[in-house]
């Protein structure tokens, strides 16, 4: 059976792959300052620890979603976000490289400009905040480290929270108001993907891990801003669509990409496919939150 480690298994989307790869592999999760058994506590700007942790461990592969991943304060906290974002990647790429593990990268949509979708996974990257930056740094960094390595672009995630506010979409559901007007952005085209999806497809690359190694584009492919998603929670929730306000400019202070629809053109040709609808998904999560 392949050993899979795993950083940032305590986040949004690690819980939900951890769950997920430990019904068909051996799956060695890590976390940080949530990390409790069966999760081991790794600090990965912690360079030996990392070293200790691979040679104690030697997993086949490894998936590294562990990242700062909100654009507003990867800009206000420029020094951590590199150290993590990029520095703890790279060391991460060299030490799998040199032990022939392969790397599996988890990337963003926001390493795009969002002024030409859709994006193949061979698209010219420039993104407009520090932390699409970040992200494409670590990108470069990993593949150039061994063609065995893979980059996933994956755009806004929803799924399993412990607290609606953890999610970007999620969110959302504490920002309306059965009784008072509340306004949502109405600019930027998001196409929020289930961590659940992310994982099934990750669990059929590894499955084939022939084919790994490079760029890969995970998206579901429901075009829709905050707004339409606070049309959508609204009427799950029971509140009337009338007290909500587009914003039809940019609103939020770190730059944020139009439109970075991924086009999946590498898991068409596999084969791989998972997707859901949003608004049915979404209830679940809302309802038993
Ligand atoms: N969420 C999204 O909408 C979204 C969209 C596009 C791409 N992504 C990418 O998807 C990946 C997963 O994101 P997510 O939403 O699951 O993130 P998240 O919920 O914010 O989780 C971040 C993870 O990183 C860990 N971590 C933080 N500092 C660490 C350190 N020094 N050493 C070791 N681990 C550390 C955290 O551990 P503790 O909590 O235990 O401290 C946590 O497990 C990231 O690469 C992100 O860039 C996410």
């Amino acid at each position: 059976m392949q050993k899979i480690m795993l950083t940032g298994a305590t986040g949004l989307l690690g819980r939900t792959l951890y769950k997920t790869l430990v019904k068909d592999f051996e799956v060695v999760g890590t976390g940080f300052n949530r990390a409790t058994p069966p999760l081991y506590q790794l600090d990965l700007g912690n360079q030996q620890a990392v070293i200790d942790f691979l040679e104690q461990h030697q997993p086949d592969a490894l998936i590294h979603a562990a990242a700062e991943r909100k654009p507003d304060v990867c800009e206000n906290e420029p020094e951590q976000t590199i150290a993590l974002n990029v520095a703890a990647s790279e060391f991460l790429a060299k030490q799998c490289a040199q032990r022939d593990i392969a790397l599996i990268f988890i990337s963003t949509d926001y390493v795009f400009d969002g002024k030409t979708p859709p994006y193949l996974e061979s698209a010219q990257a420039n993104p407009l905040n520090l932390y699409g930056q970040s992200k494409q740094r670590a990108e470069q960094a990993v593949l150039a480290h061994s063609t065995r390595h893979s980059i996933i672009r994956v755009p806004v995630l929803y799924g399993d929270v412990s607290e609606l506010a953890e999610s970007a979409v999620s969110v959302i559901a504490t920002q309306i108001s059965a009784t008072q007007t509340t306004a949502h952005d109405n600019w930027a085209v998001r196409y929020p993907t289930h961590v659940e999806d992310i994982a099934f497809t990750l669990r059929d690359l590894l499955k084939r891990p022939e084919n790994l190694g490079g760029i890969f584009h995970i998206s579901d492919n429901q075009a829709m801003s905050k707004y339409d998603m606070a049309c959508i929670m609204a009427d799950i929730l029971g509140y009337p669509q009338s007290l909500l306000e587009p914003l039809d400019e940019p609103s939020q202070s770190a730059a944020r990409p139009h439109d970075c629809a991924l086009a999946d053109s590498r898991l068409k040709q596999l084969g791989i496919a998972h997707g859901r609808e949003f608004k049915e998904a979404l209830k679940s999560i809302l309802l038993t939150a």
